[in-house]
């Protein structure tokens, strides 16, 4: 067998939580009274959570010490301007918004720019992104290349947007565009990057057209990393220059500081236009609270500034993205088939393809999840049809998009190589046994963003 290397991880371990394991017994009954849905299993009842790296990363020593020197002044507190200072520095925007997360960034943006019939592409919209767009009556599209779609298609940046196809729509429908967005790395197309020249070419189109451009920001240390390592150029590029470089070509951002801030909770807007800044203050004020805090503590802020000073370190980027390559690897080893490339957060599982025999419309990824919770307690989320499906209200049918994915999402600084070794186990252990895992109808479901409360029954075989 060929030895596959973990990567050696750049910290020490100072400070250990204990994780419990529970019986096979137990992981059923827990299931059953969650709807089978693992959102609604007590994290203290998981043995390893790949449920999300939003919000879970592990934070250094030198983010604790900033927690206690946090000031928690209602307004200009002194935390608030270092964070504005490293928002500044690597962003290069003038103007820098806290929320209390990504969500609410984006919820501030588009409920002040969008208005109902609007469009916003996107290379693809992540869930919330897409819900905070359609809430004011949007259409959020996805405007990603078309190779994105083929999980064998082993390519540097997979993330890039189709930059004609937006150039053809913006001739056709600027006026009915308030901002286009840009996500990197593309979350919802199995976590690949944009490159540097896309980005240019997206931005060119933009000011062409004279449509803001905005960042979806969350991972864009992991995306700076793969510039510097894939794209022709950028090799001896410092990490800080190549973010600049990626944000000089944009009007803002909106960023889940739970992501690449490595911090647990947090976000913020930036941007340049003065103008639409005190539009978005006005609404923050409303929502989140007062522009120097938004709806977050002074120590939230000084773990969100220093997590942004360390994130853009080669060497833990080397390792973050090393750990992916390796889950990979060890997935790909026991004949689990997996998106290609790997992503820079995440391993994704081409559940489709693992269960053949569950169709669409029994929720093949879903059904996935919920294996590898039975299996081995360790929880993934699905990025499918129950993700981002859609039910018509008339005749019930669904409509699916084209990948059906179970999303193994590595939160930072977290897992070591044994954990990961561990889960491939389980994966593998159901490949096995594939043909025994059943597909699920759903019984109950929210009118958005479903996948967080729904409740869905196993089908019989
Ligand atoms: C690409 C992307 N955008 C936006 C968000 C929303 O951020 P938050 O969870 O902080 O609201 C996420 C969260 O996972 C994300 O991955």
């Amino acid at each position: 067998m060929r030895i596959i290397q973990p990567p050696v991880e750049p910290f020490r371990i100072k400070v250990v939580e204990a994780v419990d394991r529970t019986s096979g017994r137990e992981r059923e009954r827990l299931l059953r009274a969650a709807g089978y849905n693992v959102f609604g299993i007590p994290a203290d009842k998981i043995f390893i959570d790949l449920l999300t790296d939003s919000g879970t990363s592990a934070m250094s020593d030198r983010q604790w010490s900033g927690m206690m020197v946090g000031d928690e002044s209602y307004a200009g507190a002194r935390s608030f301007y270092r964070f504005e200072k490293a928002v500044r520095d690597i962003f290069g925007f003038a103007h820098v918004i806290p929320t209390h997360q990504g969500r609410a960034a984006e919820r501030i943006l588009f409920e002040t720019v969008v208005r109902k019939g609007d469009a916003v592409p996107n290379n693809i919209h992540f869930d919330t992104t897409q819900a905070n767009v359609e809430v004011r009556g949007g259409r959020a599209l996805n405007f990603v290349r078309e190779e994105a779609y083929d999980p064998e298609a082993d390519l540097p940046f997979k993330g890039d947007m189709d930059a004609a196809k937006l150039e053809a729509f913006l001739a056709r429908n600027r006026s009915r565009v308030p901002v286009v967005m840009l996500t990197v790395t593309n979350n919802s197309g199995g976590g690949q990057p944009v490159s540097m020249a896309n980005i240019r070419s997206v931005g060119a189109a933009c000011r062409r057209h004279r449509v803001p451009f905005f960042f979806d920001a969350c991972r864009f240390a992991e995306n700076a990393y793969f510039i510097k390592r894939r794209e022709k150029g950028y090799g001896s590029w410092a990490l800080r220059d190549i973010a600049r470089k990626m944000f000089s070509f944009a009007d803002g951002a909106t960023m889940s500081g739970k992501k690449d801030a490595l911090a647990n909770i947090g976000g913020f807007i930036a941007l340049n236009d003065a103008a639409l800044a005190s539009r978005l203050k006005n609404l923050l004020i409303v929502s989140e609270g007062f522009p120097t805090y938004g709806g977050l503590t002074g120590r939230d802020l000084e773990a969100m500034a220093r997590g942004l000073e360390e994130v853009l370190d080669d060497r833990y980027l080397e390792h973050r993205t090393g750990q992916m390559s390796y889950l990979g690897a060890l997935l790909e080893e026991a004949g689990v088939p997996v998106f290609k490339p790997v992503g820079g957060h995440a391993v994704y599982v081409l559940a489709d393809r693992l269960l053949p025999h569950i169709p669409r419309e029994f929720f093949p990824a879903w059904a996935l999840t919920v294996a590898l919770y039975r299996e081995a307690g360790v929880r993934a989320v699905e990025i499918g049809g129950v993700m981002f499906g859609k039910k018509n209200p008339k005749t019930g049918a669904e409509t699916f998009p084209r990948l059906e994915m179970v999303r193994l999402a590595v939160p930072r600084r977290v897992y070591t190589a044994a954990h990961l070794q561990y889960v491939a186990g389980a994966l593998a252990a159901i490949a096995r046994k594939r043909e025994r895992v059943r597909g699920f109808r759903i019984v109950e479901e929210p009118p958005f963003l479903r996948h967080f409360t729904a409740r869905l029954e196993e089908v019989d075989s």
